[in-house]
């Protein structure tokens, strides 16, 4: 059975993307930071192989512990969602430092710890996929979004360098860059109705995992159809 790790999988797009490949089949581990809302998924897909953790991306050693913990039961990893992330928003000069720095160490630290962790694995094995979630901000910036921007730009960087680094071990890395989705994040509230659904995501996750062994899809950009009214 192929086996998957996606951080930030207790709601929206994270949670979908557990749920699809669950349903596909996968083994799936993933991660957050609320014990609570851990139990309440796996209690809710019970019928799969679903199992929580509660390991913050920006930790260090709860990465490794995670990470350890899953090659411990399975022995392998096949594919790696870097999915976790925050979003603030703020004039430039009114961004706390304890905001900045928990903005680039979830959205982009956390997600260096898990390449730098996985892909020795799935190097021994030649083998691997490590999708990471992005953003439209990670090209395009807007006013207020100074922290997220840098975090997402940095991320597309990290993407697709680690993508030129772990090509030729015939590991596939490939960034998806959704625009707004519905889900809770930013506190956005209101009609969500014209957004794209984290069920989208999922299936743009999943049309990079079946892709064929001579291609890599290595960066999916997804807008909504709809235009904000
Ligand atoms: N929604 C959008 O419009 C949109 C658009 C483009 C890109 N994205 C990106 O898509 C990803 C998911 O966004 P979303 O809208 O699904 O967010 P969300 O609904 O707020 O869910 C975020 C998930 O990440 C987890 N998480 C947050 N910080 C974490 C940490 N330090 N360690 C481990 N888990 C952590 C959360 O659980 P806990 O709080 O329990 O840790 C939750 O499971 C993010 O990277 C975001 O930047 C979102």
């Amino acid at each position: 059975m192929k086996v998957t790790i996606v951080t930030g999988g207790t709601r929206g797009i994270g949670r979908s993307i557990v749920e699809k490949l669950a349903q596909e089949g996968w083994v799936v581990y993933f991660c957050a930071r609320n014990r609570e809302k851990i139990s309440d998924l796996e209690g809710i897909l019970e019928e799969y192989k679903v199992k929580g953790y509660v390991c913050d991306v920006r930790n260090w050693e709860e990465v490794d512990s995670f990470v350890d913990k899953v090659l411990k039961a399975e022995g392998k990893i096949d594919l790696l969602v870097n999915n976790a992330g925050i979003g603030v928003r703020g004039e430039i000069d009114e961004i706390s430092l304890d905001d900045w720095h928990s903005v680039i160490e979830t959205n982009l630290t956390g997600v260096f710890h898990f390449i730098k962790k996985v892909a020795p694995y799935m190097k021994e094995r030649r083998k691997g996929m490590i999708i990471n979630i992005g953003s439209l901000a990670s090209k395009n910036v807007f006013p207020g979004g100074s922290v997220y921007c840098a975090s997402k730009f940095g991320l597309l960087g990290l993407s697709e360098a680690a993508m030129l680094d772990l090509r030729p071990y015939g590991i596939k890395v490939a960034t998806v860059l959704p625009g707004s989705v519905a889900t809770d994040f930013f506190r956005s509230g209101g009609d969500q109705s014209w957004k794209i659904r984290p069920q989208d995501i999922a299936e743009a996750v999943w049309y990079i995992v079946n892709s064929s062994d001579r291609a890599l899809p290595s960066r999916i950009e997804i807008r909504p159809l709809q235009i904000k009214s």
